[in-house]
């Protein structure tokens, strides 16, 4: 007896969502490249970067954290976290989505510093809320830099002014 053609598509549907859920679930560590899987807690480590994740022995469990969790141990003052784990990181801890910077999911397109500023303010605002660091990066001769120039999301961030200048400046 064969089967019958109305459950040959059930069964098509359940192998196909089966594999999906596989590939959300497994997808983010394929060839021990780490990916942005999908779904997947900000502070569940493990479940992208498997055993690689560089939380020292006895870390607490970050899984259900978010950023502000990680700032009640992490301050500038003590074991400073920005200049350790990436923006993209950091951001994504915060809630924000990679959509919200990237418009429609569109990758190659560059992100300009006014996508940046809608969010933390202009170069006068962000002076003013690093008016302690001397020299204040946000402030210079160098007028109003590209966000890029220093900050990066998804490698390590760079001090733009130590071109010419040999001030230890923590870029987050
Ligand atoms: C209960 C306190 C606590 C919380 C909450 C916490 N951490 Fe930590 N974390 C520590 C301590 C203590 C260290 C070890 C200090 C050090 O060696 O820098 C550490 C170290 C780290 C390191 C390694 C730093 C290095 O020097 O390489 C990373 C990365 C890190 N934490 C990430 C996080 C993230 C991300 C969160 C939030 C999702 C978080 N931590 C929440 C206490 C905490
Ligand atoms: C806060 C803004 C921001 C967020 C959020 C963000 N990105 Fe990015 N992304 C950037 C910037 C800026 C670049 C350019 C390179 C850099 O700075 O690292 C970039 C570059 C990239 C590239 C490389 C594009 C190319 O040139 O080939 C990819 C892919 C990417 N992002 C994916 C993601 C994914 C996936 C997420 C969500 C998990 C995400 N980004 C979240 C800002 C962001
Ligand atoms: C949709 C809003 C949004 C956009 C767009 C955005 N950010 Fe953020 N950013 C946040 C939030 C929220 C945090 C977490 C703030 C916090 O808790 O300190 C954050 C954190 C940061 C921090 C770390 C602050 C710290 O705690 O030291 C830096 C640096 C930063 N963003 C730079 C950028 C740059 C550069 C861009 C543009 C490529 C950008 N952001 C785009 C919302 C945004
Ligand atoms: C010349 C390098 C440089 C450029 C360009 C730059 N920043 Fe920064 N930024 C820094 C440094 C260094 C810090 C850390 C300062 C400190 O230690 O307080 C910082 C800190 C920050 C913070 C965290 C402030 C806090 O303490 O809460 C935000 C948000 C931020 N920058 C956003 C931006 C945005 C948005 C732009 C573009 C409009 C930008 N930055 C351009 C170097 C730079
Ligand atoms: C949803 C997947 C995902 C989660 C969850 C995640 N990461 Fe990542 N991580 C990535 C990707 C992808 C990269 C490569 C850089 C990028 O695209 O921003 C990366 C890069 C890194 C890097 C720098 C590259 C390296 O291996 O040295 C560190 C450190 C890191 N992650 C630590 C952490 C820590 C700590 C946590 C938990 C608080 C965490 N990650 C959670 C996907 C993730
Ligand atoms: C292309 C080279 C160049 C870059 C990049 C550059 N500077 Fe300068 N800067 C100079 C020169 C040249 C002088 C004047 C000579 C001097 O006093 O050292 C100067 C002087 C200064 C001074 C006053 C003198 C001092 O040493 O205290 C400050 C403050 C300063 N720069 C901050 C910055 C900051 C912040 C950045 C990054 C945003 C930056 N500069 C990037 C070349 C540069």
């Amino acid at each position: 007896m064969t089967i019958h053609k109305r459950y040959r598509y059930f069964i098509l549907i359940l192998v196909l969502g089966l594999l999906i859920t596989v590939s959300i679930v497994f997808g983010a560590d394929r060839g021990g490249k780490t990916t942005w899987a999908k779904g997947v807690k900000p502070g569940d480590c493990h479940v992208c970067h498997g055993e690689n994740v560089k939380l020292p022995d006895g870390h607490p469990n970050t899984e259900d954290m978010m950023f502000p969790d990680c700032k009640q141990c992490h301050t500038k003052q003590k074991n400073q976290l920005e200049t350790k784990i990436l923006l993209s990181h950091i951001h994504n801890l915060s809630g924000i989505t990679c959509s919200q910077c990237h418009e429609m999911n569109k990758f190659k397109r560059k992100i300009t510093s006014k996508q940046c500023i809608a969010c933390h303010g202009d170069y006068n605002t962000l002076a003013d809320i690093t008016k302690d660091a001397d020299p204040n990066p946000h402030k210079s001769h160098q007028g109003k830099l590209d966000c890029n120039l220093c900050h990066h999301q998804h490698v390590k961030s760079v001090n733009y002014c130590s071109q010419c200048h040999e001030w230890p400046l923590n870029v987050p």
